[in-house]
């Protein structure tokens, strides 16, 4: 079976048609402002027209051809991330708010999860996963860029680390793998790769991850199961059969406006086809746990803990050197790594933990060696925050080493127009440059 001819088993001709016309038009390109960092769009752009998006905060339409946003230094200092318009949507359909614990449990590279992570401002919770190792490198290289603290990075699968999750999270995100078609237009591979098979295929991986999600989901909780799929299999399907087996959950209407299209067969779900929304294809549907079932994790200090509070005075010294502002009881030790973590302890035996919150650094020696995660935290009010002139900034990214005499001795953070970009150690006037290795960019890559 053909793309078109299995379309035409879910949508009328006219549809299938204009869906399948809309393919040879360019893909729409937005972004987001980082609303932790900036609340303005930067003078390199203000001139240009910029169209917001409807339903999110922040976020506009741009124009790829005249705006090379990927190779700005502010795109290199996390103040904003390059996200499709549809995908953007689906994150904010969970009315995350401060405090919340949410999952996001297919993440990679980070786009749902940049949402989430705005809504929560830095407080509560966010565990994002992806089971490619590759992926959730970059997913956790996206974090530290975008200068987020609360947040847990794994690469496992959901049936090894629900066990550590039973019933707790508020809000969870499942951006579920799919067959591709909704990115057709963005991506020729998608094309070329699509089958009736990979429909299927999809859809009993699909099934699983939601069985896992809502063994996480808490009572009251509400999740959001997205793909870029068009077929029914993988989006009503799968929701009207979890349906049947969960009585306790419920679908909760989403209710935008007449750009858009309701799910097939099932009232409450959202279809975004690119011939109506300006954006790709995105389904989605909003669910909610109608149960009491909780479970709130309190540290148990077993003997055998990987967690450890006795931190050397050095880590804080080295706090203190560069303004960063800390709560002592938030600071632990977990694999010879030094992390900040303002939430209870999970028992995270045999789950691949990436990245525990903040990475503060490690020590080397006995001297404590910051991390650039630390860096990239630091806030616009950050007294050790060097500026850097645009020059500069781009030779530092570069991997350059600067001069400054007025600054003293030390680590230091360096940025541009109070954005942090990473770390320097300041050596009689000498700033050397602490970038890590694979950051460092090549002249083509910046503006
Ligand atoms: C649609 S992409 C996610 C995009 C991401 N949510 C974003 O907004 O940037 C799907 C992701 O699921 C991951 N994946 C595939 N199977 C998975 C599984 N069983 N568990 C977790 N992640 C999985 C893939 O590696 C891929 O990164």
């Amino acid at each position: 079976m053909d793309f078109k001819e299995h379309l035409l088993t879910f949508m009328d001709r006219e549809e299938a048609n204009s869906l399948l016309e809309s393919f040879n038009n360019a893909s729409i390109s937005s972004f987001r402002l980082n609303s932790t960092k900036i609340d303005k769009i930067f003078d390199f752009i203000e001139n240009n027209a910029l169209e917001p998006l409807k339903h999110v905060k922040n976020a506009y339409y741009y124009n790829k051809e005249q705006l090379e946003l990927g190779k700005s230094i502010y795109f290199y200092a996390g103040a904003y991330y390059i996200q499709e318009p549809a995908a953007m949507l689906v994150a904010n359909l969970l009315n995350i708010g401060a405090g919340d614990k949410v999952l996001d449990m297919c993440a990679a590279p980070g786009g749902k999860s940049f949402n989430a992570l705005l809504e929560l401002n830095n407080t509560g919770l966010l565990v994002c996963n992806d089971i490619n190792p590759l992926r959730a490198k970059i997913l956790s290289s996206n974090i530290e860029k975008y200068g987020f603290t609360n947040t847990i990075v794994l690469n496992d699968n959901s049936a090894n680390y629900k066990k550590c999750f039973s019933n707790y999270f508020d809000k969870i995100i499942l951006d579920a793998p799919c067959s591709g078609s909704g990115m057709f237009r963005k991506d020729d591979f998608a094309i070329k790769d699509w089958s009736i098979d990979k429909v299927y295929k999809c859809k009993e991986i699909q099934q699983s991850l939601l069985e896992d999600a809502y063994s996480m989901l808490k009572g009251q909780g509400m999740m959001v199961y997205s793909t870029c799929s068009y077929s029914i299999q993988e989006n009503e399907e799968v929701i009207v059969e979890f349906l049947n087996n969960h009585k306790d959950m419920e679908l909760i209407n989403i209710s935008l406006n007449d750009e858009y299209n309701d799910s097939i067969g099932i009232h409450g779900g959202l279809r975004l086809y690119p011939f109506k929304y300006k954006g790709e294809g995105q389904v989605m549907f909003l669910l909610k746990k109608n149960s009491d079932d909780f479970n709130d994790f309190v540290f148990n200090k077993k003997k055998d803990s990987l967690y450890y509070r006795r931190i050397e005075q050095d880590v804080f010294s080295c706090l203190d050197e560069l303004d960063i502002k800390y709560d002592k009881e938030s600071v632990v030790k977990y694999k010879d790594q030094y992390y900040m973590i303002n939430v209870p302890f999970f028992d995270f035996k045999g789950v691949n933990v990436i990245r525990y919150g903040l990475h503060l650094g490690y020590m080397e020696n006995n001297r404590f060696i910051p991390s650039h995660s630390l860096a990239m935290s630091a806030t616009k009010e950050n007294k050790r925050l060097i500026n850097l002139s645009y020059d500069d900034a781009k030779k530092y990214l570069q991997g350059y080493t600067l001069n400054n005499d007025r600054v003293g001795n030390g680590f230091a953070i360096v940025g541009f127009d109070n954005l942090p970009l990473g770390l320097v150690k300041v050596v009689n006037g000498q700033l050397k440059n602490h970038l890590p290795k694979g950051l460092k960019l090549s002249e083509n890559l910046i503006k």
